[in-house]
């Protein structure tokens, strides 16, 4: 299918906002998506995820901006022009049809078109059942299900459903995928699994992607680059690497990451944050700061040095197997480490960890921004 098809378009958002009534869902978003990028939309519930996918399918109308697709502005384009293809989480699959009529549906619709017209077009219509035909079971050999064309859906696991209804929208050739959370309805193994899967296609296709999730972890495994929204707001649009390395701000810097980033407010003195007695540099940015947020990973904790040491005590220890999840009391403060199995946590006692100072995020209390 990568070969037939004839372009790739990439997806831009010009100062896109969306009001529903007094709610803002969606505030003045500007986001570029290359041509075969696969970028992800995630934030808590409530973001403006849809909203932002919506307004790019154009099920819902923009309050101000500008959506092009390939170049071409959409924004009074129809959903059926925009050469899009979206999958949602309740990808309703027609019931009474099997497989390959689940697939091809779109297909015969749109181009064998009425009774009376292949009365008339003969020729024409074989020559577009067997397009439609090879089509179908291309897509269907690509996604696993060449044996299964003849089932009824309720006769499918939940996967495979799900890849009934990635398929019937990549038989229509989109220049642009539209994902909402497609995976949400299946188990934590078969997500993982059709997030790979998922994965592949995209290297397969190279069609370009907007995937929309809450979930973290599969934004960061699956984005070549993310946008995390808050309240309609787009907090950073980076590569998981800088979202995770140098999130724009508190919120991008907690909400990246399991477990969440601790963050500590310490107060600034000659050039040093102090964190429970010990001293950790601040950048310059804020040294004329009175306090300063301070970020550290769970994952950042050392058991020994070099670095700056912290002397929590161990609270509550989770085992993970290969590694734990260490939640600690310092001072009046929570901290969370993940430490590798085999170091000796006790409950109750003195643990002491080690940082190093590149690995401390800043932010400003007041805005949350990072610093520097
Ligand atoms: N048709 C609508 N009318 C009024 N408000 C709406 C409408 N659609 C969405 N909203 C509001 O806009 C905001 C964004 O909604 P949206 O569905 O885009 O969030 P989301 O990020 O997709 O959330 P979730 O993760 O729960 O799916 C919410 O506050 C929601 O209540
Ligand atoms: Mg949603």
């Amino acid at each position: 299918m990568a070969g037939t098809l004839n372009f790739v378009a990439g997806v831009s958002l010009r100062g896109v906002t969306k009001r529903f009534g007094d709610v803002t869902a969606v505030e003045n978003l500007s986001l570029e998506v290359n041509e075969g990028e696969f970028a992800v939309l995630v934030g808590p519930s409530g973001c403006g995820k849809t909203t932002a996918l919506r307004l790019i399918a154009g099920l819902e109308e923009l309050t101000a901006g500008e959506i092009t697709i390939g170049g071409r502005v959409v924004n009074d384009v129809p959903p059926k022009d925009r050469d899009i293809a979206m999958v949602f989480q309740s990808y309703a699959l027609y019931p009474h049809m099997n497989v390959f009529e689940n697939m091809s549906f779109g297909l015969r619709i749109r181009l064998l078109r009425s009774f009376w017209w292949r009365m008339s077009h003969p020729k024409e219509a074989a020559k577009r059942r067997e397009r439609i035909e090879s089509l179908v079971r291309k897509t269907a050999r690509l996604l696993g299900l060449e044996d299964l064309l003849r089932r009824r859906p309720r006769q499918l696991s939940g996967g495979e459903r799900q890849r009934v209804a990635l398929g019937r929208a990549i038989v229509r050739e989109p220049q642009v995928f539209l994902m909402d959370e497609p995976l949400s309805n299946l188990d934590a193994k078969l997500r993982v699994q059709m997030r790979s899967e998922l994965m592949r296609l995209h290297r397969q296709l190279g069609i370009t992607t907007v995937y929309v999730t809450h979930d973290q972890v599969e934004a960061m495994t699956m984005g070549d680059r993310i946008a995390v929204l808050k309240g309609g707001v787009l907090q950073q649009y980076a590569t998981p690497d800088v979202l995770y390395r140098q999130p724009a701000n508190a919120f991008v810097g907690s909400f990246i990451g399991t477990p969440p980033m601790n963050q500590l407010e310490a107060e600034v003195r000659d050039g040093v944050a102090l964190v429970a007695g010990a001293e950790l540099p601040v950048p310059d940015g804020a040294r004329s700061l009175a306090s300063v947020l301070v970020g550290i990973r769970p994952e950042a904790f050392r058991p020994q040095g070099p670095g700056v040491q912290l002397k929590p005590k161990v609270d509550v220890v989770e085992p993970l197997g290969a590694t734990k999840t260490v939640y600690l009391r310092l001072g009046e403060s929570d901290l969370t480490a993940s430490l590798r199995a085999d170091v000796p946590t006790p409950e109750g006692a003195e643990l002491p960890l080690w940082i190093l100072p590149e690995d401390v995020h800043f932010f400003d209390p007041g805005t949350g921004d990072a610093i520097r």
